[in-house]
Formats: C-alpha cells, structure tokens, sequence
C-alpha cells in the first residue's frame, strides 16, 4: 500500500491506482532532475555551504574551474540535454558521471515494462498525452489487446501492477561510446523477428530488444564521444531529442524515449556533430583548471584508492607545477601533444614516480624519481604519428623537463617550508635555526635517528617538525614517521634553503 506522500522502499508494489492517489502527478527525467538539484543545493545552503561551494559539492569527484559549475548548474536547472566540450583528459567523463550519480534515480514503473513506463501513463489521459505509454503496455491494456482501442481513461487502475524500482544500466540509464561502427540499430533497437515467430506476439518484452535510447528512458543517457557517431546515428538521437520518441527497425510502432542527455566531445571532433543536433544540446567548455589548489586535489582524488605508497607531498606538489607550467606554455590547441598537459597527465605523475621508486627498492621516492616520473607520464600523452614528430615532441617534453623541475621543486619547498615557520614556529628565527641544526646531525646518522622513535628529550625541534610532517602527510604504516620526516627535512634542504620570501606563493605561476 501507498499512503503518504513518504517514498516507499525499493521494490515495493502496488497498483497503479494507489500510485495515483499518492503521486498525482509526474515530472519529465529533466524536471526530476531540476528539482533533485535545486533540493540538494538548498541541503548544502542550510548545512552553511556557500553557494559556490554548494555547486561544487553537488559534484564530488570532478574539480572544475569555478565558472564552470555556474553554466552547468544554470542549463541543468533550465532543464537542457547538455554537450561537455574540452581537452582530452579534462573531465567530461568523470564529470558525466557525476551528473548520474547526482540523478533521481527511484521511479514508480509499470511492472515488467521494457522501458519502465509510468503507472500514471497507463490510466491518465493528460499523462498519456504527454508521456505516451509504449506499444507494449498499450497493447496489454487494451480491450481485447487491440492497440486501436487503448484510452487510459478506461483503464482499471486496480488492475495495472506497478513497481518501485531503482534506475540501473539498462533500465533508465544507458551509455554509448561514440564510434564510426554505431549504426542506427543500436541506438534503437530491434523487433526479434525469430523471437516474433516462436512467440506470436509483436510486442511481446520477448520479441523487443531495446537499444539504448529505449534503455535510457525515463532516465539518463550517456554519449561519449559523440562527433564519432555516424550522421545517420546522429539523427536518431536527434528525432528521441526533438519528440520524446523511438522507433526501432522493422517496427511500425513508436516507443517512448525521453531522458536527459549528456554528450561529450573534445576539440577536434566538434565540427563532425551535425547542427540540428548541436542545436539541441547546450555546451558546456570543460577545460582545466587555473588555481594551483584545484589542480593538487585532482591528484589526491585520483590517488586515493591506490594508498600504500608514500609519496612526500613536495614532490607531488612540484609534478603538478610542471605540468601546470605545460599548460601555460603549450597550450591544449595542439592535439599531438594536447594531452601531455591534461588532468589524467597530473594523475599519472605521482603514480609513476611512486612505482618508478618501487621498482628502484627505494621506499620513500626522491626528487630523481620525480624527474623519472614526469619524463614517462608526459611522453606518455603524446600522440604517436609519424617516428619523426614523436621524436621531436619527446624531445620537447624531456627539455621541458629539465627546464622546469628545479624551479618547481624550489616552489614547493618553499611554500611547504613557509607553511611551517609561519604557523608553527611563528617565524622565530632561532627556533628555525635550531632545527637546521638537529636536522643536520640527524640525516646522515641513522643511529641517532633511530633513537627520534622513542620518547625523549634529544632533538626536541626535529621531534616537532616530525609530528607536523606525520599530521600532514600519513606517510602510512609502512613508513617510520622518522624516515618520512628525514625525507621531506632533505628536500627543504635542497630546494628551500630553510628560507621563506614573498614569492612562495601557492599560486603564483613559475
Ligand atoms: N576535472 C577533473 N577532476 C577530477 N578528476 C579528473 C578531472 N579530469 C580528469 N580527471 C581524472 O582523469 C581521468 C580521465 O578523465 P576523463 O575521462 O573524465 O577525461 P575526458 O575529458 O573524458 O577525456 P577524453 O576526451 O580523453 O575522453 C578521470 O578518470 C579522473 O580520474
Ligand atoms: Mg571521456
């Protein structure tokens, strides 16, 4: 039974007359949408959020420029299918991905519906007119099954079994990876015309196989890549864009596919999306982000599964301001090398220079791993053509390297130095000095260093730095607290000088 407005639980049933009393009325997949966004920013406001913060909550692990979230939000709210256009390796997929994880997902459905139709469609006629039920349950009911003769409005509610169900792959929800081999067929559909003959009934589930835009109704579709589809592919996604509906080959019926769409394109392959369909979808730039913050949190969000390794953040911190300088310098516009700059490229840097270290017996990485590590993730993205340009733009990449990853390194270590003086030891000279000295003595004398894991009251300053490298950077159960904190002390060494200016500045570019 149904009796408040309280959503049920998943997998609860009822009829579609006790549907009705409870939900009088349905939204479409981007009205749902709208009020899903709208509620869950007002959440975020109440729980103190501003409201760029609360945008940017509503989508956890894509960091984009600040702007970025605006547009969205605003064409999402406006209730727009939406194209994500930008470098490769920018977001637009992880970015999709929110946006479904986001989606209101829980739907009332007529029970063994193929494509999850309504309820309220079934046995209301200004539903039915907006939401038209498919062939299938048309046909199941109308008198005598004769698709001719359905009208909602003489349909017994009390006899339509609907079902609470969770939107899943393949049940209001579909993804297309956009390709020249996508025919118009599987965006469709098929009538099984062998399962037609075994079971007699043209619409019978058995005889329909749904493509995927009859799998995306009522929800959410997918199209990655969506300037490789072929025209003709293209226009089936524009007809279920422009009129809600599908026809599947060799079927004379219509079916119902409405769902919010969600393509994504990078640069290159936006003049291949025809305009009638262009016209249908908003754009949306996905680019990289500016603000140095933005672009260490992509790395600690990619990192975060693969924990275990310690990875000393100045060195993370430097690999993400090499590439950050890349991309000043290069630009994304040329696609060769368009990619050796992306959010993927600052992923792959800390983990390679992690597993370069590993593979060196060497359980804390150094700056040369570093080094190691952003020569094979750079040349990584670079796009092989011909022998010859993928040996020039190797060789770009490794001058840029040497070029750039000293200033980095200083950088970071400046800023990590600066950090500490001024917020723990409050810019006290002396006590600054003090640490230089116990630091000195304790990096190249491993017995005195081993005594620093016991309580006591030698090297008091270092014990400090220590705990404050320990707080900062969980250098994990694998690796003493000590040894980190020797690690990051050489590194300030080498590339701070223990020295704090105006110019370590977080943001700043080098
Ligand atoms: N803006 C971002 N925020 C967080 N992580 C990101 C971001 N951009 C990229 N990543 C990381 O890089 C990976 C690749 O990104 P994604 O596949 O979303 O890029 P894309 O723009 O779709 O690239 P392509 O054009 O090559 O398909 C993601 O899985 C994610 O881990
Ligand atoms: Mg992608």
């Amino acid at each position: 039974m149904v009796a408040t407005r309280e959503l049920p639980a998943l997998g609860a049933r009822a009829t579609a007359a006790e549907v009705r009393a409870s939900f009088p009325s349905i939204e479409s997949p981007a009205e749902r949408f709208r009020h899903t966004i709208l509620r869950t920013i007002d959440g975020l406001r109440q729980q103190g959020y501003d409201h760029a913060e609360a945008l940017r909550a509503l989508f956890p692990r894509t960091i984009l420029p600040e702007g970025t979230y605006d547009d969205l939000v605003a064409a999402l709210v406006a209730g727009a299918h939406l194209l994500f256009f930008g470098p490769s390796g920018a977001g637009k997929t992880s970015l999709a991905k929110d946006l479904w994880e986001l989606f209101p997902k829980d739907v009332w459905v007529v029970e063994s519906c193929p494509v999850l139709d309504s309820p309220l469609s079934v046995v209301d006629r200004a539903v039915a007119s907006r939401f038209p039920p498919c062939p299938i349950c048309r046909r199941r009911f109308a008198p005598g099954a004769d698709l001719a003769r359905f009208d909602p409005a003489a349909v017994d509610a009390t006899q339509v079994p609907a079902e609470f169900v969770r939107l899943r792959e393949g049940y209001g929800f579909a993804r297309v990876q956009g390709s020249s081999e996508v025919f118009p067929d599987h965006l469709t559909g098929n009538i099984n015309l062998r399962k037609l003959e075994e079971v007699g009934d043209p619409m019978s589930p058995l005889v329909l196989e749904p493509g995927k835009l009859l799998q995306a109704n009522r929800g959410f579709l997918l199209v990655d890549e969506i300037g490789k589809l072929p025209l003709g592919t293209q226009n089936v996604l524009l007809q279920a864009l422009q009129e809600g509906t599908v026809t599947p080959s060799k079927s004379r019926e219509s079916f119902p596919g409405s769902f919010v769409a969600i393509g994504t394109s990078n640069l290159s392959d936006l003049d291949n999306i025809n305009d009638p369909l262009s016209d249908r979808l908003t754009s949306v730039h996905i680019g990289f982000n500016d603000r140095h913050a933005d672009n260490r949190r992509i790395v600690e969000l990619g990192r975060s599964d693969e924990a275990g390794t310690f990875l000393p953040e100045i060195l993370v911190d430097a690999g993400v301001r090499v590439v950050e300088a890349w991309r000043l310098r290069m630009g994304d516009e040329n696609p060769d090398i368009g990619e050796v700059g992306s959010n993927r490229t600052l992923i792959d840097v800390s983990e390679r220079t992690a597993a370069i270290a590993i593979l060196g017996g060497r359980p804390i990485p150094s700056s040369a791993d570093l080094r190691s590590g952003l020569l094979h993730a750079m040349r990584g993205r670079i796009r092989a053509r011909s022998g010859d340009s993928f040996r020039q733009n190797e060789k770009r990449v490794q001058e840029f390297v040497e070029q750039y990853l000293a200033p980095a390194l200083r950088r970071s270590a400046g800023v990590y130095w600066c950090r500490y003086y001024r917020t723990v030891l409050k810019e006290n000279k002396g006590e600054a000095e003090e640490l230089v000295g116990e630091g000195r003595r304790l990096k190249d004398d491993a017995t005195l260093a081993a005594g620093l894991s016991s309580d006591g009251p030698l090297f008091p300053r270092f014990r400090g730095f220590s705990r404050f490298v320990a707080g900062r950077e969980r250098p994990g159960t694998g690796i003493a607290a000590t040894d980190a904190s020797l690690s990051v002390y050489r590194l300030l060494e080498e590339f701070s000088l223990f020295s704090c200016t105006e110019e370590d500045n977080d943001d700043a570019p080098l």
